[in-house]
């Protein structure tokens, strides 16, 4: 289960001045369901990602994911709860550069000490299509297919909380669709808790839960938009 509780985040601009880009956002989530994040560009979706990925401290608030309160851990215990618990799809890639594809997706399942880290990688390859560039750098890659090793990455230690940040922006339909349906099979057969931000409203009335962003505040999309409150 994934639950904010009165969830704000005050960053501070280069002019020094207090920037509130998540205002008192309250959200409770049950564990196997999904939900889709939207909201203009700048409105606070990757803020919310990284908090609930332990990325980001948040100002203040309280956050709970898969029964463990984030917010209170220290930096040690925050990266072994990632390792075990989080797959994370970057809106940028974060591949490693100097390590192949195949390199890339292993390191991912090697934190989270699973047995045979290098098939469980080639296999995630082969099922977002990149059977034929496992050996290349992400420098050898295009941007759609670093997008797929990301997702690869993110998926291949099955984790419980799977959180993606525009997980097909760069994709054509075709690879798109099927980068979306591995992402679903997941969801659907291992009941891992899906967060999406997406653009696309067709990928988004595929989530069970919903919710609306506007400059930092939660709007439900259920509930007539309340536009600069
Ligand atoms: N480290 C930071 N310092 C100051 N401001 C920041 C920082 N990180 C993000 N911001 C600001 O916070 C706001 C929200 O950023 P965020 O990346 O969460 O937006 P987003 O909803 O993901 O947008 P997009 O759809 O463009 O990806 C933006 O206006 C951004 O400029
Ligand atoms: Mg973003």
């Amino acid at each position: 289960m994934i639950q904010l509780s009165n969830l704000t985040k005050t960053f501070t601009a280069p002019g020094g001045e207090p920037l509130t880009v998540l205002d008192d956002v309250n959200l409770t989530l049950a564990a196997g369901s999904s939900l889709a994040v939207q909201g203009p560009s700048g409105s606070g979706k990757s803020t919310l990602l990284a908090i609930l990925a332990g990325l980001e401290r948040p100002s203040s608030g309280r956050i709970w994911v898969t029964g463990r309160r984030l917010d209170t851990l220290g930096e040690r215990e925050l990266s072994a709860f990632r390792a075990r618990t989080l797959g994370f799809v970057f809106q940028a890639y974060h591949l490693l550069p100097h390590f192949s594809a195949l390199q890339n997706v292993a390191i991912g399942a090697e934190i989270a000490g699973l047995p045979a880290p290098l098939a469980r990688s080639r296999e995630a390859l082969e099922r977002v299509g990149l059977g034929e560039r496992m050996a290349h750098l992400p420098g050898q890659l295009s941007g759609g297919e670093c997008q797929r090793v990301a997702i690869a990455r993110a998926v291949v230690a099955r984790p419980p909380v799977l959180l993606c940040d525009e997980p097909t922006g760069s994709l054509d339909p075709r690879n798109a669709d099927r980068v979306f349906d591995l992402i679903m099979d997941l969801h659907g057969d291992l009941g891992t808790t899906l967060v999406l931000v997406t653009h696309d409203p067709r990928l988004a009335d595929r989530m069970e839960n919903r919710i609306l962003l506007d400059r930092g505040r939660m709007v439900r999309p259920q509930v007539a938009p309340q536009a600069g409150r």
